[in-house]
């Protein structure tokens, strides 16, 4: 059994559903509370027992190697300062085991081609992507998505991607699966379409932004032309693969945000400023004072 330690952040996307907060710095970078997304996916990643990064980035995402290295004058001042606490806080937003890649995705071609960016550094191995901007939580104590279904792939060996049933209106916005149940939570995909119309959706089974990848994705991804939006779509890809071994489908355990969206995002922030050890109590109470009505 080949164990899962490489993920794909595919983090060259231009953001701009949230413009003008994303001009001059990544979407991925926008903070739920006081952390940014970014270190969020990462950390779920490390949760699931990844330890190396790979993250293929673009022109303006500099923040994201920055928000991962050494901080060094920080450092220093917060040293200085005797703040020990926020020291050991920025210190440790990566573990010493875990390495970080960074490649360059030259042209927005598209999430198929980000993927097929990392293949030089996965290789012929099993591997995650993270989608960051798709904010999953779950309860405390609970094993995180990723982790859920690196343990999944370890029992069935087939590439596995996060899904969720969303109001058909919205099908336009996901790759839309067609599944059959396979076992409890678990489905195999029949078919797998990019963004299609509600009224051509095969159902309302949406991919959202964490999947593990059997390798020979790269082949299928390597010939593949133009899809939905003129890009080159990871769908279309796992589409071909299909073809030749199985892919399963999986009803996460948690709650996903979108926070490529407004709304999406600001449900993030009201939910994990509600479980937020600093501030959760002051904000309850002024949710509570704010006596919404229609
Ligand atoms: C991407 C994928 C889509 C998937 C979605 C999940 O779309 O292309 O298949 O359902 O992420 O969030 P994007 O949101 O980048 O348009």
């Amino acid at each position: 059994m080949t164990k899962i330690t490489k993920a794909v952040f595919p983090v060259a996307g231009l953001g701009s559903r949230f413009l003008p907060a994303t001009k001059a710095q990544p979407k991925e970078m926008l903070p739920i509370v006081d952390k940014p997304l970014i270190q969020y996916a990462v950390e779920e990643a490390v949760s699931a027992g990844i330890n190396e990064l790979i993250f293929i980035t673009g022109r303006n995402k500099r923040a994201i190697e920055d928000h991962f290295d050494k901080a060094y004058e920080l450092e220093t001042e917060l040293e200085a300062a005797g703040k020990t606490g926020l020291l050991e806080q920025i210190q440790k937003i990566l573990p010493k085991n875990v390495t970080c890649i960074y490649i360059r995705q030259v042209q927005p071609l598209g999430l198929g081609h980000a993927v097929l960016c990392a293949r030089p550094v996965v290789g012929n191995e099993p591997f995650a992507v993270l989608l960051a901007d798709d904010f999953m939580t779950v309860d405390e104590g609970r094993p995180s998505v990723l982790k859920q279904m690196v343990d999944l792939y370890e029992k069935e060996s087939s590439s596995i991607l996060a899904v969720q049933n969303v109001a058909r209106q919205y099908t336009m916005q996901y790759g839309i699966v067609d599944a059959l149940p396979y076992r409890t939570g678990l489905e195999h995909v029949k078919a797998i379409v990019e963004k299609p119309v509600p009224e051509k959706a095969p159902s309302t089974l949406a991919v959202v932004g964490r999947y593990i990848l059997n390798p020979a994705i790269f082949g299928c991804l390597e010939t593949l032309g133009k899809g939905s939006g003129g890009e080159i779509q990871l769908t279309d890809g796992i589409a071909k693969l299909i073809a030749r071994e199985t892919v399963c489908a999986y009803h996460f355990e948690g709650q996903r945000f979108d926070c490529g969206s407004k709304v999406g995002y600001l449900q993030a922030m009201v939910t994990m400023g509600l479980k937020h050890p600093q501030v959760r109590e002051e904000f309850r109470q002024f949710l509570c004072d704010l006596h919404l009505s229609e």
